[in-house]
Formats: C-alpha cells, sequence, structure tokens
C-alpha cells in the first residue's frame, strides 16, 4: 500500500473513493478498441477522473488527445504526456490566452471552443492581441440548449467573419448531447440520428470539410460509425454511474468500476441508517428518481437524502445494517464524486491497493 500524509491509512478511513482497476482498465479498453477498429480518435473528456495516471493510461492505449472544461485541469495534467488537447470551454479573457500561449509552448496542438457568434466577436480580437493563432472547433447546439450555435444563418454570418478574422482557425464541428443522459436507451439513437444531422447541416454553412467532434458517454458508440465523425470525447464511460447503468444503460451495473466506500454511524429510528458520507462526497447531484448512491451489491439500500456530511440511508434491506458497518455505493453521478475526492484507492484482484492522487481534482478555473 502506498501510504501519504493526507491519507494515511486507507482500509480504515472511509469515506473512500475506489476504483477497481480491472473494470477500469475493460471500461477503458472496450471504448478505445471500438474507436481504433471503425478508424476515429477518441479524445476523452478527463473532466470524470482528473487524474494524471489514468490520463497517461488513456493516451497509452491509443487515446490521440485529450478533452479538457478547464485550463486548470489541462495545467495540471500535462505530466500525462499529453500532447494534443481540446479546451471545451468558451475563453473570454486576455488571462486566458495568456495560459494557452504558455501551454501551447508545451505541446503540439491546443484546441479552444468557439461557441457563439458573440463569442467570435470576443475571442478574435483576444486572439490578435495576444499574438495567437487559434485553432477552433465550432460548438453547435444539438439539444442540451448550453453552447453552440442555434441557427444556420448565425452559422453563415459566423463563417464570413472567420474568413476576415486569420487568427481564429476552424479545424472542427462539436456538439455535447448531454440531453441524451435522461432519456431511455431506445431513444439514443434517434438522438444521434437527429444530431447527426443537424451537424451535416451545418457544416454546409461552416465548411464542407470540417470533422464532426461529437460523442459523450451515452452516444460515442452510436456516433462513431456515422459518416463525417473524426472523433469522439466520452468521460464517464471508464467509470460509470447511476446514470450510465440505470438511466441510459449503456454500461452495466457489474461493470461500474468506481464505488464510493461509506460507515454506517447512527440507526437513531428503525428504516433509516445514517452513513458519513454526505454532500461533501456524492455531490448534490441525484438521479431523476432522487437518490444520490444506490448500494453496488444486490441490496435495497439507497442514499435518499443528503446533508454536508451524512447520507440518509433507507432501503428494504436498511434494518440489516449495524453500527460499523461497511457499505460500498454507486453514486448518481461520478464526475463531481472525484472532484470532491483527493484521491482514488485503486484494487482489483491480485493487486496490492494503491493510492492515485486527484491531481486537477477542484480545478475549475
Ligand atoms: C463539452 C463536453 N464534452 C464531453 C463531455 C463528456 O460527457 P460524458 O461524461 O457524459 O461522457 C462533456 C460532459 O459534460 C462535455 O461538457
Amino acid at each position: 500500500m502506498n501510504s501519504s500524509p493526507l491519507f494515511p491509512d486507507a482500509p480504515a478511513i472511509t469515506p473512500q473513493v475506489r476504483v477497481d482497476f480491472d473494470k477500469l482498465e475493460a471500461n477503458l479498453h472496450r471504448m478505445q478498441s471500438l474507436c481504433t477498429e471503425v478508424g476515429i480518435d477518441l479524445w476523452p473528456h478527463i473532466k470524470t477522473h482528473k487524474s494524471v495516471a489514468i490520463a497517461r493510461r488513456q493516451l497509452e492505449l491509443g487515446a490521440g488527445g485529450l478533452t479538457f472544461a478547464k485550463l486548470s485541469e489541462a495545467e495540471e495534467l500535462l505530466p500525462s504526456g499529453v500532447r494534443r488537447l481540446f479546451i471545451a470551454h468558451s475563453l473570454v479573457t486576455e488571462e486566458a490566452l495568456a495560459r494557452v500561449a504558455a501551454l501551447q509552448k508545451q505541446v503540439d496542438q491546443i484546441v479552444v471552443a468557439l461557441t457563439s457568434l458573440s463569442h467570435a466577436r470576443v475571442l478574435a480580437p483576444l486572439a490578435r492581441q495576444a499574438g495567437l493563432t487559434l485553432p477552433v472547433a465550432i460548438a453547435v447546439d444539438s439539444g442540451l440548449g448550453r453552447e453552440g450555435l442555434r441557427f444556420l444563418d448565425e452559422g453563415r454570418e459566423l463563417f464570413e467573419f472567420l474568413r476576415l478574422n486569420s487568427h481564429l482557425v476552424p479545424v472542427s464541428i462539436y456538439t455535447h448531447e448531454g440531453h441524451a443522459y435522461g432519456v431511455a436507451p431506445m431513444a439514443h439513437q434517434e438522438i444521434v440520428d437527429r444530431a447527426h444531422a443537424h451537424l451535416m447541416e451545418f457544416r454546409k454553412v461552416l465548411g464542407d470539410n470540417l470533422p464532426l467532434w461529437p460523442g459523450c458517454s451515452v452516444t460515442a458508440t452510436l456516433f462513431a460509425r456515422k459518416p463525417e465523425v473524426a472523433l469522439v470525447r466520452p468521460g464517464a464511460y471508464l467509470f460509470g454511474d447511476l446514470y450510465l447503468s440505470e438511466i441510459a444503460r449503456t454500461i452495466e451495473r457489474e461493470e461500474v468500476a468506481l464505488t464510493v466506500r461509506t460507515r454506517v454511524i447512527d440507526r437513531p429510528t428503525p428504516h433509516l441508517a445514517l452513513i458519513d458520507a454526505g454532500s461533501k462526497t456524492f455531490s448534490g447531484d441525484k438521479t431523476p428518481e432522487g437518490l444520490s448512491a444506490s448500494s453496488f451489491d444486490s441490496r435495497d439500500l439507497r442514499v435518499t437524502r443528503v446533508s454536508e456530511e451524512h447520507g440518509f440511508v433507507t432501503g428494504s434491506d436498511v434494518d440489516s445494517l449495524r453500527i460499523g458497518d461497511l457499505v460500498d455505493f454507486i453514486p448518481a453521478h461520478v464526475c463531481p464524486v472525484v472532484n470532491l475526492a483527493r484521491h482514488l484507492v485503486i484494487f482489483g484482484n491480485d493487486r496490492p491497493e494503491q493510492i492515485w492522487p486527484i491531481e486537477a481534482g477542484g480545478c475549475s478555473y
């Protein structure tokens, strides 16, 4: 066991964010093999793991680059050896472009997001002032209603704008289909077909040589074989969570690689157990049914309410729990759970447990 002064005695300490190494490897391999087989690139989004060791492993297995939301994530994960980066966020300050310039000197390519015509009007002068020529991936909204072009006319205007602004060089069109998450599996194909048709329409006005970069954990395998798709950017696929295993069903429950080990700390009334993990471990994210987490084993134990440091466990098996018992839970949404933790406890068949730091934990700037 590696010991860390911050986390000296892993088996005894709870709550503990645990990763089954063999399942992690299987999930990483499955996505990479599909991309390799169909001949597209995989640039996984590191927002889910925020860890140098895992980023390095994704690159070793064949990822062509990595996707980031924030510059600080990229800065922290440079030791992974990443050479090609996509910053999938709207950068709007001089300070941000100075950081992009510093990163550019250390890698082969940084692509940044261009998320609307209004954004282009801010980003282009900043790039000119900074003396940068920025490769940009143009965002199209495919239904989430967050960043991205909504109308073809805006696309046409953006095309004209970019023709006159040599500091922003379009290299692709991307979308994030986050709206596929809350939807039953049989609707995924339709969401992907519609989003793909939408991207192809925008491609006609933005540049018919531009490759498409869609694909999150719910949609990546469906997008992988679509025409003009050159790259997918799933994030949560490597761990899985309740959203992916119970709602989107793109991963089996047995394939979920990350669990949170908690301890029962009180049984204040029948039908209720309190555990030592609340919103500061599970975050405030819940499934549509209102669960923060559900037990990894077959018992019916659900975290139905959280305060900062307490989880309220209910379910038909709750009365079998005693103070001191350990219970492993699958969180509703894995990304914020990792962001709130400092270490991952890695375990697996015949492996001594290891502790991996989460170098970019809390990096939201
Ligand atoms: C721009 C962008 N790309 C990729 C992803 C990865 O999504 P997921 O973790 O669902 O695979 C996200 C997730 O929020 C995102 O915002």
